[in-house]
């Protein structure tokens, strides 16, 4: 049994009541599942934010705080056991305790994402872990600010953004269709090569594959779907194109059973994530006074960041500058904190799971093996009976490094499991950002109040007046 406090009953971690158990169900789960854990309903979204669905589940976790003490609590759902966690300290012992005795490869998690990516890391085993964890470390280069290919995803961007902007010239307008269009074949160049652009089938068949996901095992899984998804994400691999994660994916040593070909849809379909953290970003870098003044300035101003950077591994929001390059992708410290405040505030993964594979004991008592183990990020971000900051657009909470005696903010998860590409994220989300902030004046259509924001953004939904100039 895996101890956190020795010597207590064993009797069985507390059940919620039953109008306790229906509360949590409609105000807390309901909302990422509603929304579509695996792809994003945007009509749902766009009602969620309309009824501000994210505030009324921080509103209910903290109610159980004050009528369960620090808990954890068990729902009651019949033939599932899962416990949500309510106190700060089991935040971190459940991250940093696995993949044993808690295990990010859920029940619900292989139900949805082994519709595509049966072979991902986040889905394995604990002894399959361990060749496919490293290989996605490696090709992501996990503990690097400036990966690799900075120099190659700058090119890209750039032009990128430029043809967005170009077109939104035409009506004057930026929306979430155009920012869409834009994205997606940016991430094809990054992940893929330059010859991806247009090849709107494989994100077309990843998005099928999606939706089936959505739906976890009340769908069956299409395996000629599958085969031909990933038969085309062999092609980029053999094709290697230079530059691109694929030519890492073929250049880098791998056992066979790291399932190479199959970590990349998770790459894919995690970018999406960073579409709406970016765009959510720019809303508040537009509506917060002198913000996208001052990361302008950052950007004249900054120092290049050689490619070969290194960081301590825990900093989030700094990309520590290397030996300056002459004209190297550069360190934009406000920018990357900015991302991460916009995914403190409206987290990506809502829901961080984890099982337990043995008995676990805690402060009221004990969890069987095979528990699923609930964080609801957005009650750690956005408790505003703990965190000073919590409604209000705090780049300077990302300005060191968090370690376990602070509050869990925990955007990318944590310990083991952590995303192994948040870096990846904040750089390449850091130069759309610069890029669209040094090419063009945005405005919001609807400016945030950034002292009092609203738990709940639809991505979808927000306009961006542009002008040159
Ligand atoms: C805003 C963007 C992103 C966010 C917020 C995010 C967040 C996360 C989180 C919370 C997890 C852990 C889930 C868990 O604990 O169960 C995770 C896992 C993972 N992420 Fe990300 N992610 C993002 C984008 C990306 C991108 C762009 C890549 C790759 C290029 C990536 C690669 C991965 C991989 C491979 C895993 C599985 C790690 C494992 O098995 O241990 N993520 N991500």
């Amino acid at each position: 049994m895996s101890d956190a406090t020795p010597n207590l009953p064993d009797a069985a971690v507390p059940s919620l009541s039953p109008v306790d158990h229906a509360r949590v169900l409609t105000r807390v789960l309901l909302s990422p599942v509603v929304k579509g854990p695996i792809v994003r309903r945007p009509r749902v979204v766009g009602l969620a934010e309309r009824i501000d669905l994210d505030s009324a589940g921080v509103a209910e976790m903290q109610r159980l705080r004050s009528r369960y003490g620090a808990g954890p609590v068990q729902l009651r759902i019949p033939g599932r056991r899962i416990a949500l966690l309510l106190a700060p300290e089991d935040v971190h012992r459940v991250l940093n305790e696995g993949p044993e005795p808690f295990s990010p490869a859920t029940l619900e998690k292989r139900g949805a994402l082994n519709h595509f990516e049966p072979g991902s890391s986040l889905v394995s085993s604990a002894q399959q872990r361990l060749s496919r964890r490293p290989f996605n470390e490696q090709v992501l280069e996990t503990d690097r600010p400036v990966h690799s290919h900075a120099e190659q995803m700058t090119a890209i961007i750039t032009e990128e953004v430029e043809a967005l902007l170009g077109h939104a010239d035409f009506t004057g307008t930026l929306d979430w269709d155009g920012f869409a269009v834009m994205w997606g074949r940016m991430i094809r160049r990054i992940v893929l090569g330059n010859g991806a652009r247009e090849d709107d089938q494989v994100t077309d068949d990843l998005r099928r594959l999606r939706d089936r996901g959505n739906l976890s095992y009340l769908m069956p899984q299409n395996r000629r779907l599958r085969e031909r998804f990933l038969g085309r994400l062999q092609v980029y691999v053999d094709r290697a194109e230079p530059g691109s994660l694929a030519a890492m994916v073929a250049q880098t040593p791998a056992p066979a059973d790291a399932e190479p070909v199959q970590q990349m849809p998770q790459w894919l379909f995690a970018f999406d994530a960073e579409a709406w953290a970016t765009f959510r970003a720019l809303a508040l870098l537009v509506s917060h006074p002198g913000a996208a003044e001052d990361a302008r300035a950052e950007m004249a101003g900054a120092v290049p960041a050689s490619p070969g950077a290194e960081a301590a591994p825990r900093t989030e929001g700094r990309a520590d500058a290397g030996p300056a390059g002459p004209c190297g992708p550069r360190d934009q410290p406000l920018l990357r904190a900015a991302v991460l405040e916009s995914l403190r505030l409206w987290p990506t993964t809502p829901l961080i799971l984890r099982d337990s594979t043995a008995d676990t004991r805690w402060r009221n008592g004990t969890l069987p093996a095979g528990a699923g183990l609930v964080i609801f990020a957005p009650f750690f971000h956005r408790d505003d009976q703990t965190l000073p900051e919590a409604h209000r657009f705090s780049p300077e909470l990302w300005s060191g490094d968090r370690d376990d005696s602070d509050w869990p903010l925990v955007p990318f998860s944590g310990g083991p499991g952590m995303c192994p590409g948040r870096n990846v994220v904040l750089l390449t989300a850091s130069l759309v950002l610069g890029e669209m902030l040094r090419q063009r004046r945005l405005t919001a259509e609807k400016p945030l109040d950034t002292g009092k924001l609203p738990g709940t953004l639809s991505p979808f939904h927000l306009r961006f007046a542009v002008r040159r100039g």
